[in-house]
């Protein structure tokens, strides 16, 4: 029957009825719940929004079963999982030896890791339709070999995902993604982290597009030559050389980032940083897995007048499951993730937020919600309150995600139609690091 939900409505009335047996004086409020069959609109195959309701004093159980309604026809589509750096640090990316249908949680060396939230029985459990697989690499490995590695992790998780075809399906569009969920497969996107990825480099940029790459964040821990990462001035505040915001060069990555359909995301970005993207941005741009500044003043959350604009323009904060971006300590609860949540709802609104969990990526994370299989305990509990209508939460879900996807894909094939050509700009001269030449092969500039 569930099946059937975008072609039926529920209608639920209450009955209150005195009953002797039951507490509470004796009055038992009773839904009764009908199912119109709207046989005419599936025809027409216009969705008919679910009209389910629950009871204000819904049990638990009751609210985990419309929860898994809900998450049957509406993708859970998490926008952060660093489950990949993970298996290079465990298993030197040797997937032979790693078991993804396996209770990781009882195997070594993850069941001893307080990093390791992630495997398909969980990610089942936990109703997860889509997920973005990081292909992380550490800001050391800047000006060195951060692209080798970067490839290298966005082909373990291809091998991931070529190795169990009855669990993950690889997707690059929204349709994409709304396919594979369809058939039962969680959508398994690649987003890269860290703009040192790229290595000053547009070329670099259009290759990863190529290899099925769908977002990147400008930066990780560590500026690049053109974009001012979050804490850059906690790590060196004299630096004269440091970029504050994006630089010309930054706004061009931008810029190549919507003419190619990639996703801009601004998790670990510097203010300034953040500012100049939406700025510069023609399409929609993401946090990934960001939360509010307004809750917990760190400079990896959110503040208030960008959550404005990001509303502006289209974008989407998801919301992580860090306790100390959550709280600013290590101690949080679900209730601490709602605040968040209903802060960007609040000040960005409701078509603007998402779910970024974090989770192989943190090692702090909220009573209640200890890994992947905990994602409907967090709906449960927004089910209690009924400013949370279905339909709202479908969007935090995964519609808002899915339509930032689509407005970004709409904004390349604009660009692709007013024929923008790829930018061939360079990170200026005296910003490229001229001391550890000995790693680079330079071209001279000379005509011959
Ligand atoms: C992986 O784990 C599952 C579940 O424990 C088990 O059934 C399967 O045999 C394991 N596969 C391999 C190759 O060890
Ligand atoms: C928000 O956007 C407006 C223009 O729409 C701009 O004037 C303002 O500076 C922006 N604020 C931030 C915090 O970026």
């Amino acid at each position: 029957m569930w099946n059937n939900f975008r072609s039926s409505t529920f209608i639920c009335v209450p009955i209150v009825t005195r009953s002797g047996e039951v507490g509470l004086g004796g009055r038992t409020r009773v839904w009764v719940c009908l199912v119109l069959v709207l046989g005419a609109a599936a025809g027409v195959g216009v969705g008919v929004p679910l009209a389910l309701r629950v009871d204000p004093g819904a049990t638990l159980s009751q609210r985990l079963n419309t929860v898994t309604t809900l998450l049957q026809d509406t993708p859970l589509f998490d926008g952060h999982n660093d489950l990949p750096w993970n298996i290079r640090k465990f298993m030197h990316n040797k997937l032979h030896s790693f078991n993804f249908t396996a209770e990781l949680k009882q195997l070594r060396p993850w069941s001893r890791s307080s990093w390791s939230h992630t495997d398909l029985p969980r990610l089942r459990e936990g109703m997860v339709g889509a997920q973005f697989w990081v292909s992380y690499v550490p800001c050391k490995s800047q000006k060195l070999n951060a692209v080798q590695l970067t490839i290298e992790q966005i082909d373990l998780i291809k091998r991931l995902i070529d190795q169990y075809p009855d669990h993950l399906r690889l997707a690059t569009s929204a349709d994409e993604v709304e396919a594979a969920f369809k058939e039962g497969r969680i959508a398994s996107l690649i987003g890269v982290e860290g703009g040192h990825a790229i290595q000053n480099s547009l070329g670099v940029l259009r290759a990863l597009r190529d290899l099925g790459v769908r977002y990147l964040t400008l930066t990780h821990t560590c500026s690049t030559p053109w974009a001012e990462c979050a804490r850059a001035k906690e790590i060196d505040p004299e630096d004269p050389n440091a970029p504050r915001g994006l630089t010309f060069f930054g706004k061009t990555v931008v810029r190549e980032m919507n003419r190619l359909g990639l996703m801009v995301d601004l998790s670990h970005t510097s203010q300034s940083t953040m500012r100049a993207a939406i700025k510069a941005s023609r399409a929609p741009v993401m946090f990934s897995h960001s939360s509010v500044y307004a809750i917990c003043k760190n400079p990896r959350n959110v503040p208030d007048d960008i959550l404005r604009n990001v509303s502006k323009n289209g974008g989407i904060v998801m919301v992580s499951f860090y306790n100390n971006f959550l709280t600013c300590s290590e101690q949080a609860t679900i209730s601490d993730v709602i605040e968040h949540i209903n802060h960007v709802r609040k000040v960005a609104g409701v078509d603007h937020v998402g779910i970024g969990a974090d989770f192989d990526g943190i090692n702090n994370l909220p009573v209640g919600l200890p890994d992947v299989s905990a994602y409907p305990s967090l709906f449960a509990e927004l089910l209690s309150d009924p400013s949370w209508t279905i339909s709202d939460l479908r969007k935090l879900a995964g519609e808002n995600l899915l339509r930032v996807m689509r407005q970004v894909e709409q904004v390349r094939l604009n660009l692709q139609h007013q024929q923008v050509m790829p930018f061939e700009e360079e990170v200026g001269v005296e910003q490229e690091d001229t001391e550890d030449d000995s790693c680079f092969y330079r071209f001279t500039r000379d005509a011959e």
